[in-house]
């Protein structure tokens, strides 16, 4: 079979490695070869190129948002700002699903965020977010980012009371992880945030699946938790709650 050309993407910030893609794959060269950003661990883990950023898909599916964004970094960018971050102080932010880190980095890039910890589940996701070019500040040393490996149902459980200003939790789809969605996890959420937290929650987009309404269901558990001044952000695609 024929090999498709690849094209230069970009360096690693230290320019040991080069970073070609083919348009649907994304490679990695350095001076022991040549490795494909992909790989099989009980799901097909892939990072693909679009818009000029790598994304990740997982059993084909996209973890980022890119329709109707500039690049899919910019949707992290509009999280955040929805965020309404102070531009001074000193904040914990909490990014529950890391995926490439972009959420994660975004909030890291607001002056007034002191930390952020930011919990991924799958080992496969790690590697590839390690391999990744603009993931590159989530394992930067004494970096704002801390990487928490584990379910963030289960981690979350270990977070102080009210140590958290604002949260992203930007989980797959229901189906795929419904313990990210339960009334327990909300409650520990909302434990783990302080007074005037605010929180920002993917839920996808309106009217689809098969007759869940998935924001109205997610928005009526986030009450029951203890969030106020629910409202659905319809580009982001998402919630935002606060703490009172
Ligand atoms: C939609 S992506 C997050 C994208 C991320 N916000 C970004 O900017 O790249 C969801 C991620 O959650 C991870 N995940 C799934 N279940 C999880 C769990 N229980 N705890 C933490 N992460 C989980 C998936 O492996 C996937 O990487």
């Amino acid at each position: 079979m024929a090999t498709k050309k690849r094209d230069f993407f970009c360096k690693s910030a230290d320019g040991s490695i080069t970073y070609t893609t083919d348009g649907s794959f994304l490679y990695a060269e350095s001076g022991s070869g040549v490795v494909r950003l992909d790989l099989f661990a009980g799901h097909y883990y892939k990072l693909r190129p679009i818009k000029g950023v790598p994304i990740l898909e997982v059993d084909g599916l996209r973890m980022q948002l890119v329709k109707d964004f500039k690049t899919p970094l910019d949707y992290s960018k509009e999280v955040v700002k929805g965020l309404g971050i102070p531009k001074t102080g000193q904040f914990s932010a909490l990014d529950t699903c890391m995926g490439l880190g972009y959420t994660a980095i975004a909030a890291s890039e607001s002056p007034a965020i002191r930390i952020v910890v930011t919990c991924e589940v799958s080992e496969a996701v790690i590697t590839l977010a390690q391999w990744n070019p603009l993931s590159e500040p989530l394992f930067k040393k004494d970096g704002k980012i801390i990487v928490m490996k584990g379910s963030a149902a289960e981690l979350v459980k270990g977070f102080a009371d009210s140590m958290f200003s604002f949260v992203i939790h930007d989980p797959p789809r229901f189906t795929h992880a419904p313990e990210l969605y339960s009334p327990s996890f909300y409650k520990e959420l909302f434990r783990a945030c302080g007074k005037g937290a605010r929180l920002f929650h993917y839920v996808g987009s309106l009217g689809k699946g098969k007759g869940r309404h998935i924001d109205r269901e997610v928005g009526k558990r986030l009450s029951e938790a203890g969030f106020s001044s629910i409202r659905y952000a319809p580009r982001l695609q998402g919630i935002f709650a606060c703490k009172r």
